[in-house]
């Protein structure tokens, strides 16, 4: 037999009387199970209740209560007690009161919380010795005393607080939040303050914010992924003045719905109990026979004040259908009715497939035209040292790219010899590290992800590039300018013209811009209307650099620039790709967008 939770339908009941269910004694400790409980247990980050059990023969000290499959009370024995006595139950409430406090108020930490950061996630609440919520995501220490004047100006709002009982489908239409693994056997409780979202609930909560009365102070403590809001309530509380307050509390609800809910939730619970239909069909007719609890219920909106009358008729509603559907659930379980139709003639469901995303379908496209000319497809590291990705190309220590306008430079410890991480802007990094791992000679394509902190209509934060690299003896430009023309015409089609504009790069001498015809204004630089390409304005569009390989970044490498000489490129894919003969893509970003329109397109 179950334990009775009552402490789950009224949190201020210090007493009870009940029954000895079991009771075992180990060492100096005895645990008791009772027919029903006011005593809170360890849960849900709250501590468990303390107090006292007492009987006619003896009483036991109640040192720590735990949900262990049963409610079990352990503690100190004096005298004796046996199964079947019949018990007094009385908890510390000055304890209880107090946790009560710090529960409810770290629920209106979180709701504090949210209204300034919607944005954190709550991963979890500890209401104990220890009381924080712990969120994903990063808060500044300089926040705290946003969240602690935002709680206590809620505080003062004396905003009530609810409890109630639902299914598991009535949680997940309207809890704000629904963990995993919850019970399904088990009526599920949920909590809101005021006209805050529910959120599954179990502990102990106070009647309305006003009896917190004070959260003196905030604490953030954050770590790269966590931040914890840890909080602190006065401790001034004087139980006696509790009472009055208590007695208040139902009024901000109307007695009539409170009586509704009441008898739903006594319903929820008897019918998850339930163990054959028979007893089923009697609660069934006790809620809704004649003289039934919910159609006696349901006549007194009779009685209802006028401005309760419409809050009452769509809780009435509410509470028939939960009900109704729960007893039909519990039919459904005891007829063991939930038999699997299956009809194997059926037409199958059309599934939808999915397919590459056209970055990868370029990223493969492009690899394939530069295998088959012997480059070998590599793969270097994203996150790299500025040396690699800056020194060694020649970069001076001040230049720009450098600065972190144009890089994501890394918050990690600096190389002592490489400097700082980055992740990389280019994939010219893949230059130095396939020389200093690899002796000429190389022909190397490395395609891989780059980011700046640029974003328009030509450019990404995130985006990919192109890297081929020669290195041999007698490599001169025109290897570079056939390699360049053979993939262009091979990628493109033979209709789309190519130029190579002089330019400077740090890492290549001498170094060329490469272009292509902009098929969204055939090369004009005009679409409709005579309006100006969006995309290029002027007929061509910027696709990559190119150029020989500076004798300073071979020297980096240890390639001897009297024996060796190499040329190397880089292109944007995206940008390549936009620019192949048949797409008109007017933004680079379209690209990534996650709207299947967009995609089915593309
Ligand atoms: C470079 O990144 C050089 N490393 C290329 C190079 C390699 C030159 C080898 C010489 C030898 P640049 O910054 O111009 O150069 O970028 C090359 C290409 O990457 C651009 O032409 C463009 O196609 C693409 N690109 C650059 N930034 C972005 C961006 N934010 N979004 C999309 N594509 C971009």
């Amino acid at each position: 037999m179950e334990t009775k939770p009552i402490y789950l339908t009224d949190s201020y009941k210090k007493t009870c009387k009940a029954k000895i269910v079991d009771i075992k004694t180990e060492g100096n400790l005895t645990t008791i199970i009772l027919d029903q409980t006011v005593f809170y247990p360890f849960g849900g980050g709250q501590p468990s209740d303390q107090g006292i059990i007492e009987g006619k023969n003896g009483s036991l000290e109640v040192q720590q209560v735990l949900l262990k499959g049963d409610i079990k009370h352990t503690g100190k024995l004096k005298g004796k007690l046996s199964i079947g006595d019949t018990v007094e139950c009385a908890i510390d409430w000055k304890r209880r009161f107090f946790n009560m406090r710090n529960h409810s108020a770290g629920h209106l930490i979180h709701e504090a919380t949210k209204l300034i950061f919607p944005e954190l996630i709550a991963v979890e609440g500890e209401h104990g010795k220890k009381s924080y919520i712990k969120y994903q995501g990063n808060l500044e220490e300089i926040s705290s005393n946003l969240i602690l004047n935002k709680a206590n100006e809620l505080i003062k709002k004396s905003l009530p607080i609810f409890t109630e009982f639902v299914t598991l489908e009535e949680l997940k239409k309207r809890s704000a939040w629904v963990p995993e693994h919850l019970p399904t056997n088990k009526p599920l409780r949920i909590m809101w303050i005021g006209d805050f979202a529910p959120i599954p609930d179990g502990g102990t909560q106070l009647a309305n914010t006003s009896e917190i009365e004070n959260i003196e102070s905030v604490q953030i403590v954050s770590d790269n992924e966590f931040s914890y809001v840890h909080y602190k309530i006065s401790n001034n509380q004087s139980v006696q003045n509790l009472e009055s307050e208590i007695l208040n509390y139902s009024n901000n609800n109307s007695p009539y719905r409170e009586d509704l809910i009441n008898l739903k939730n006594q319903a929820i619970a008897q019918i998850s109990e339930v163990k054959d239909l028979e007893e089923l069909e009697e609660i069934r007719i006790n809620l809704f026979g004649r003289k039934g609890k919910f159609t006696l219920a349901s006549r007194e909106i009779a009685k209802v004040p006028v401005e309760d009358k419409k809050q009452y008729g769509i809780t009435l509603n509410e509470v028939k259908q939960t009900l109704e559907n729960l007893l039909s659930e519990k039919r459904n379980e005891l007829n063991n009715s939930a038999r699997v139709w299956f009809d194997p003639t059926m037409p199958s469901k059309k599934v939808n497939l999915g397919k590459l995303h056209m970055v990868t379908n370029a990223i493969n496209e492009i690899a394939e035209v530069f295998e088959k000319l012997g480059f070998q497809r590599m793969k270097y590291p994203e996150v790299e040292f500025d040396y690699f990705a800056f020194g060694a190309l020649n970069f001076p220590e001040n230049h720009p790219a450098r600065d972190d306008w144009e890089t994501f430079f890394v918050n990690a410890p600096e190389h002592y010899k490489y400097g700082p991480m980055l992740l990389t802007p280019h994939t010219s990094s893949g230059q130095i590290r396939e020389m200093l791992g690899n002796k000429p000679p190389i022909r190397m394509i490395n395609i891989a992800k780059c980011y700046r902190r640029q974003i328009s209509v030509k450019h990404l934060t995130m985006f990919h590039q192109f890297e081929g690299l020669v290195v041999d003896k007698d490599i001169n430009i025109t290897n570079l300018k056939g390699t360049l023309d053979h993939f262009a015409k091979t990628f493109f089609g033979p209709d789309r013209a190519t130029r190579l504009r002089p330019y400077h790069f740090q890492f290549t001498e001498p170094s060329f811009e490469v272009d292509i015809s902009c098929n969204v204004c055939n090369g004009t630089g005009k679409t409709l209307g005579g309006v100006a390409c969006k995309l290029c304005k002027e007929g061509w569009l910027e696709i990559g650099g190119a150029g020989m390989v500076h004798p300073n970044v071979l020297k980096n490498c240890g390639v001897d620039p009297k024996v060796y000489s190499g040329f190397a490129f880089g292109w944007g894919v995206e940008r390549t790709y936009m620019m192949k003969s048949g797409l008109s893509v007017p933004d680079i970003r379209l690209l990534y967008s996650p709207d299947l329109r967009v995609l089915e397109q593309l």
